[in-house]
């Protein structure tokens, strides 16, 4: 177990503070990238006190392996309008960086005001391409984590604790 449920809570609510600090009241569109960020995001819009309208986005560019892959493509388009919005990412991990270059490309060809990132877990050690995240739940060395929304081959999403993946 690398982070276990009560941290992983006390965390999202400080995250949650650092975030409606930043927006200080304003109009936010938090877009939760699928399938790794749907427990994270539920759990942090629950501590948020900012007006926040909530859309989703399904990117893929790994297959059901532990690679990172600098293509990535939308498998699940957005629904609300980004235009002239200030937009805030949710995001699971940062790995290579390769998924989050491509999303916030993606959010300012359409217009988007501004666009933040909220990362749960961020592996630096692993960068292919220089981003970074505005707020960050953890920073973990190169290891392959699921739990807490994060899948290994689709499994282990259920988890209440992020663990890491041995070889077994
Ligand atoms: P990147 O494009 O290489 O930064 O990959 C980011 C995405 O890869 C994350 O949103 C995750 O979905 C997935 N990913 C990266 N590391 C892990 C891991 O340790 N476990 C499960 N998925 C991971
Ligand atoms: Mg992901």
């Amino acid at each position: 177990m690398l982070l276990p449920a009560e941290r992983l809570r006390e965390r999202v609510q400080e995250l949650a503070r650092e975030i409606d600090g930043h927006y200080d009241g304003r109009d936010v569109l938090v877009v939760v990238v699928l399938k790794g960020a749907f427990v994270f995001a539920s759990d942090l819009v629950r501590c948020l006190a900012s007006p926040v309208e909530i859309d989703f986005i399904r990117l893929e560019s790994y297959g059901d392996n532990t690679c990172s892959s600098s293509e990535v493509c939308v498998t699940s388009e957005l629904r609300e309008p980004v235009e002239d919005r200030e937009v805030l990412i949710v995001e699971d991990i940062i790995d290579s960086g390769w998924s989050l270059r491509f999303l916030q490309d993606y959010l300012t060809e359409r217009g988007a005001a501004d666009v933040k990132v909220c990362a749960l877990l961020d592996k630096p050690a692993r960068r292919q391409v220089d981003v970074t995240a505005d707020f960050v739940g953890f920073t973990i060395p190169d290891v392959f984590v699921a739990g807490y929304g994060v899948d290994y081959a689709q499994c282990f999403r259920n988890l209440p604790d992020v663990c890491s993946l041995s070889d077994e």
